[in-house]
């Protein structure tokens, strides 16, 4: 039943309901309307999904043109000194995020293999390793200390750099750039300048893997001759900013979330089998990648609207996952949840390539950090806690924490 509320002016960005939680007004439009229209900073008119149902049926339908998807980046309309869009954007090569079939299958299709559930089984050993070498590193600290800076940034930088054959000694270069176009209001140059120097530093290297490829990933794919030097700095630039970003912010807002609900850390610290129910719980209550974009190629109904041909449409994942027609007690972090389901690696064509691995970070480093720091514990009030409201995947800019000495 659809019920009358006021058009979203921009998207609601504003934690205002708590550090976890849906901006309230995108709450109330889910209850309220959950295809509903908004309007663009641009003035322009376009479509705003909230809904479970109507978010998993829109991702799986590929009449909604991911070509208006800079995935992480994002750069449509909230970017000040973007022109309104009324077609697809050219697509950037390489990037198949944000490409629609045939384009993206011809990409996605050969590295679907670097990235199966037995190719990161096998890799399993090898990220515990790196986890617990950077655990070492961080019981030799004085705390308090920053906990991005410290683990959980470079944990997935250091493996994704390991298999893709990136020196992870260049990571001031890739982790600055993106860090810097993950802002969401920067100017459309400040964010042409960051992804430019980011691509001529991949473009280098890809070229070097052509002519004299290794045993990693973008060697693999540097084989395959139909692929220009473009496309491979393209994917080599979506692989390494999707594959240290989100899943550091999962690792250090995940562990922000569980010091502030101690009984649900309590449990999990009881029983580590809970852990890998508690990664997906996490996922889906944190829903770290929340905002996406995608572009109607056709008239096409939806929860019982029609998107006109030509709408550009925003799918908040976060507040599908937070939908009680899908999860009772939806906004309660429960770590005996099945939440399998949830969308926060997304659905369809495009969903997350790299979700196996994301998965053994994640459990690898949560049940790592709890075993090794049982009296881990914030070092700020939480709500001094720098939150990422401003950043395209959402997170904490810095985690004070501290322990006992002796830990670790
Ligand atoms: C796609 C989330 C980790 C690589 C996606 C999408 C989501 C997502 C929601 C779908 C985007 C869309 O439909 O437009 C996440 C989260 C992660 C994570 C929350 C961590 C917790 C990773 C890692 C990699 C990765 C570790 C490693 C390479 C990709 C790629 C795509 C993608 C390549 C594009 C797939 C396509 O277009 O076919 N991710 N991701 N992600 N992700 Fe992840």
């Amino acid at each position: 039943m659809t019920r009358t509320v006021p058009v979203p002016q921009g998207l609601p960005m504003e934690r205002n309901a708590g550090p976890f939680d849906p901006p309230r007004e995108i709450s109330l439009l889910r209850e309220a309307r959950p295809v509903s229209p908004m309007l663009f900073p641009d003035g322009h008119e376009g479509w705003l999904v909230t809904g479970y149902e109507a978010v998993r049926q829109l991702m799986a339908d590929t009449r909604f043109s991911s070509r208006q998807d800079i995935g992480v980046i994002h750069v449509p309309y909230e970017t000040p000194g973007m022109p309104a869009a009324t077609e697809p954007s050219p697509q950037m090569p390489g990037l198949f995020i944000a490409m629609d079939p045939p384009d993206h299958t011809r990409l996605r299709r050969k590295l679907t293999g670097a990235f199966t559930v037995k190719r990161m089984r096998m890799l399993e050993e090898q990220i515990i390793a790196v986890t617990e070498r950077q655990l070492d590193e961080l019981a030799r600290l004085t705390p308090p200390v920053d906990l991005v800076k410290e683990f959980a940034l470079p944990v997935p930088s250091l493996v994704i750099c390991e298999l893709l054959g990136v020196p992870y000694a260049d990571r001031e270069n890739f982790q600055v750039n993106s860090a810097q176009f993950m802002v969401r209001d920067q100017t459309l140059e400040q964010k042409v300048v960051a992804i430019g120097a980011m691509n001529a530093y991949l473009a280098e290297l890809v070229t070097q893997k052509r002519a004299d490829p290794g045993d990693d990933i973008l060697s693999d794919l540097a084989r395959h001759d139909d692929l220009t030097i473009e496309e491979l700095t393209g994917a080599a630039f979506l692989l390494l900013l999707a594959g240290h970003e989100t899943t550091a912010n999962m690792l250090s807002l995940g562990t922000f979330a569980l010091l502030e609900h101690p009984e649900q850390l309590a449990e999990l610290r009881a029983n580590p089998d809970l852990l890998p129910d508690a990664v997906e719980e996490l996922m889906r209550y944190l829903s770290v990648a929340d905002i996406f974009f995608r572009y109607a190629t056709e008239d096409i109904e939806l929860g019982g609207e029609t998107i006109p041909a030509g709408s550009t449409v925003v799918v908040s994942l976060l507040a599908a996952n937070r939908d009680p027609q899908r999860f009772d007690n939806p906004d309660t972090l429960d770590v005996h949840r099945k939440a399998r389901g949830h969308l926060s690696f997304g659905h369809g064509i495009h969903q997350c390539l790299g979700q196996q691995l994301a998965r053994i970070e994640m459990r690898a480093g949560f049940d790592g950090l709890l075993r090794r720091f049982p009296t881990l514990e914030l070092a700020v009030p939480a709500d001094e806690v720098e939150l990422k409201t401003d950043m395209n995947i959402y997170g904490v800019h810095e985690l004070p924490v501290t322990w006992a000495e002796k830990a670790g």
